[in-house]
Order: structure tokens, then sequence, then C-alpha cells
């Protein structure tokens, strides 16, 4: 094929090109992904060129029966992609003519390849956003479940990775329900702006055939078609908006996998994941390693990495379109295919995972972490400035520490070595669950307000 002119434009070249020029400009390697996407365009292009008269209702028919045998062999693995034929435009275009004959030619009447491919992209990315949606929702299903379970479990909460406060486990899983929640928004949003079809923008100016646009918009789930067809052809927002949120999302996971890998380690015990999701190694018997949480922790730096490639790819580039912008694909498939796998091994992670509650009380009540519970009792009882009160619990800590026992443990007299007034009432805002449980404003971490958001995300998620 290299040496023959090209059949689809071959008309002005007397040679093809160079195996070298072949090879840089063939996109077929991989934009065979968005071969459904492409037949399905073709199809609706196809139903509405006969609907407007344009071409016959039997050329039509006669390319819908063809594009569905194409369809066909491509899912059952016999199509036989070609390099020559570039993309996968011309790899289906070619496939049909080989099939049905001169109707084949009629079907590019009143587009081009460049509304074609930002119709398929539009649509292959459509059905990602509509995937990673459903991905994010089982997560916070998962989650839920982890909180409904422990919502009066007590943890530390950190700070600068320190004891700070004790926190409720269903508080702290629920605090990744919010993230989440805000991903799957962020993909909601993305995808009602994208939603509007390219298709009918041709080449770039638009056509003379009177094409419906509406009809093709329609047929493939879009909203309308797009409104101006420099822009059709030129943009590919829709792709950065995804792959900004997948980022985000992305972010969010490793910042769990982060945490899960800590509370995994022999030195936390905060909690077990199943064999289903850790690795052994080859070389130390008593090793589990959380591998999965690790590689969705590392997921973010190719998800990341594609925002940042795709949106220097588009920079800069002038109206309309580039061949640059072919290079708009590989690193969307890449960073859709690895936020699908990251999202969906955390669901599993986190459905499989166990707390260990004891663990998890014993961490939450050392590293004096009702410290600030006994400053607020002073406030509170005493009538202290808080500053003030700072400072006498600071000297208790200090006290404590010293002594090397948790605050509870010192003893009336201790205590009232720092300050005269305190009473053995203080003792009732030491413990852990007391503190907890007091921290009833809104969005806190006391159990009961912890119940009230599990039954209210329940209820959106239902
Ligand atoms: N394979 C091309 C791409 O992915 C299709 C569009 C080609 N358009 C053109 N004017 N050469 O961008």
């Amino acid at each position: 094929m290299t040496s023959s002119a090209n059949q689809m434009w071959g008309g002005r070249f007397a040679a093809g090109p160079d195996a070298i020029m072949e090879a840089i400009n063939a996109s077929i390697g991989f934009d065979q992904r968005m071969a459904r996407q492409d037949i399905d365009g073709s199809r609706a292009h196809a139903a509405m060129l006969a609907a407007t008269g344009i071409i016959t209702d039997k050329d039509a028919e006669a390319i819908r029966e063809g594009l569905l045998t194409v369809l066909s062999e491509i899912e059952a693995g016999t199509f036989q992609f070609s390099t020559a034929l570039e993309d996968i435009h011309m790899n289906v275009e070619a496939r049909l003519k080989e099939i049905i004959g001169e109707p084949a030619g009629r079907l590019h009447t009143g587009r081009s390849r460049n509304d074609q491919v930002a119709t398929d992209f539009r649509l292959w990315v459509r059905d990602q956003v509509d995937a990673s949606i459903t991905g994010i929702r089982a997560l916070m299903v998962a989650l839920l479940g982890q909180a409904e379970a422990g919502a009066d479990w007590v943890m530390p909460g950190f700070t600068h990775l320190q004891t700070a406060q004790p926190v409720t486990w269903g508080h702290h899983m629920m605090a990744y329900v919010e993230m989440l929640s805000r991903d799957l928004s962020r993909m909601e949003d993305a995808r009602r702006r994208m939603n509007y079809s390219p298709l009918g923008a041709a080449a770039l100016a638009g056509t003379s055939f009177p094409i419906d646009r509406e009809m093709t918009a329609k047929a493939l789930g879009f909203d309308g078609p797009m409104s101006n067809s420099l822009d059709a052809v030129a943009d590919r927002d829709f792709a950065l908006e995804f792959l900004a949120a997948a980022s985000i999302c992305a972010m969010h996971l490793s910042r769990l996998a982060e945490e899960l890998v800590i509370w995994s380690s022999a030195q936390f015990r905060f909690v077990r994941l199943s064999d289903r999701f850790s690795t052994g190694s080859s070389i130390m018997p008593q090793k589990k390693n959380p591998d999965a949480a690790e590689l969705i922790r590392a997921k973010i730096g190719r998800i990341f990495g594609a925002n940042v490639a795709l949106m220097t790819v588009m920079k800069g580039l002038p109206l309309t379109y580039s061949k640059d912008m072919q290079e708009d694909k590989e690193q969307v498939f890449d960073a859709a295919d690895n936020l699908m796998l990251a999202l969906a091994a955390m669901e599993g992670m986190v459905k499989d995972m166990e707390a260990n509650r004891d663990s998890l009380r014993h961490a939450a009540a050392s590293g004096f972490s009702t410290a600030t519970d006994l400053a607020d009792w002073l406030v509170r009882v005493l009538g202290m400035p808080f500053r003030d009160a700072h400072h006498v619990t600071g000297s208790l800590v200090a006290l404590a520490e010293g002594e090397g026992v948790d605050l509870p443990d010192l003893t009336l007299a201790q205590m009232q070595s720092v300050h005269g007034q305190i009473t053995e009432d203080v003792y009732n805002v030491l413990s852990v669950e007391a503190s907890v449980a007091s921290r009833m404003s809104y969005g806190g971490t006391a159990p009961d307000q912890v119940r009230t958001q599990v039954a209210r995300w329940k209820e959106i998620l239902a």
C-alpha cells in the first residue's frame, strides 16, 4: 500500500507515503477502540442522509446493513485493520466498500473526518464518564457500609499525622463519601456540557447539503447539535474536563490508598486487608503487602499526566483541526482504563477490609488525644478564658508525659497540683467515648451525627 496513492484522497497524489510517514500518521493502532462509536455515528449520519433525501433509502439501507456487518467483524476479532488506511474511520469505510460496493462512497456526503472523529471521541468519553459515575457510586456504597458498621468505633483523628482528637471510624469513612460525591458531580457536570453533537460541522465550515443536525444529535443521545462548526471540530475541552475530574478523583483515591497502606502496617494495625487484595513476598514469609492500595496510590501519576499531556497538546493550536489533535486519544484511553481499575480495586478493598476496633480505640486513647476536651472543660466549668485553659492543659500534658501516663491516669491530686479548682468531674470528659459523643455540632464526629449522615447518603444513593 505504501507505493500506491491513497484510495481516499489518491486523486491528487502521484505516489504513496513513505513508510515512516505512514507510521507517524496512522492512528489505527489505538483509535480502533472507537470502532463502535464510529459505526454508531455513521449509522446516524446515513439514516439522516436518507431522511433528508440526500441519498436514497436503498443506499441508506445497504450502508446500514454493511455497517452492522463491519461491526460484527470487529467484535468477533476477524476484522483486518490496515495501517495504510490510517485510522478507524477509513478502515471502516474501506471495508464497507468491499462489502456493499458503490453506496459506501455516499456515506461521507456532508461529513468530514474532522466532525467524525470529534463525534466518535465525544461518544467514547461520554461512555467513560458514565462508567466513572457507576464506579464512584459503587465505592461510595462500600464506604457507607463501613461507616454504618463503625459509626461509634473510636479512632484517632490526625493532623500532621500526629494524634489530634478522637474521631469515629464512621466519620472517617464518610469524609471519603463526601469527597467522592463531589467527584461524581464533577463527572455529571462535565457530561452535561459535553453532550452536544459536532456531527454535521463537516470539515470546519458546515456543509451545503440540507442535513438535519438535530436528527443525528438525537439519534446519538446528544442534547442537540453544537452551534459553531469551527468550535465543533476544534475543541477537546470535553476530554480535558473528564481528565480533570478523573485526576481529582484519582487524587482522592490516592489519599485513601495511602491511609490503607499506613493502617495495614504492623505499626498501626488499624485494618486488616483481605487476602483477595493483598500479595505476599517471595522471600519474607510473614509479609502481606497492600499492593492494590499502593498501585491505586500511584495511578494519579498517569491520570494527571494525561491531563497535562492533553492540555499541552491543545495549547496554542490555531483553529480549527490540526493533526496534533490525533494525539488526544491514547492518554485519555489510558487514564480512563486506570481510573476504572482503581475505582473497582478500591471498592473491593473497602468492602473486604476489617477494622481492628481494639487497635483503633487503643491508639485513640493514647497521645493525649482528649487534651482539647480537658481545655474545653476548664472553660465551661471553671469559666477560664480558652487561652489560659490551653496553657493549664499544656502543663497537665507535660506532667502526664513526665509520669509516663495518659491524661485520664493522672490522679486528682496531681491535677490539682497544676490547678487547684479542678474537680473529679473532669474525668467525665477525658474518655475517648465521651469526647466523640460530645462533638455533636453539625458535621461533627459524634456517632449520632455520623448516623444522620449515613442515613442521608443511603437515601441519596438508593
Ligand atoms: N485520525 C484522525 C484523528 O484522530 C482523524 C481526523 C483526520 N482529519 C484530518 N483532517 N486529517 O484526528
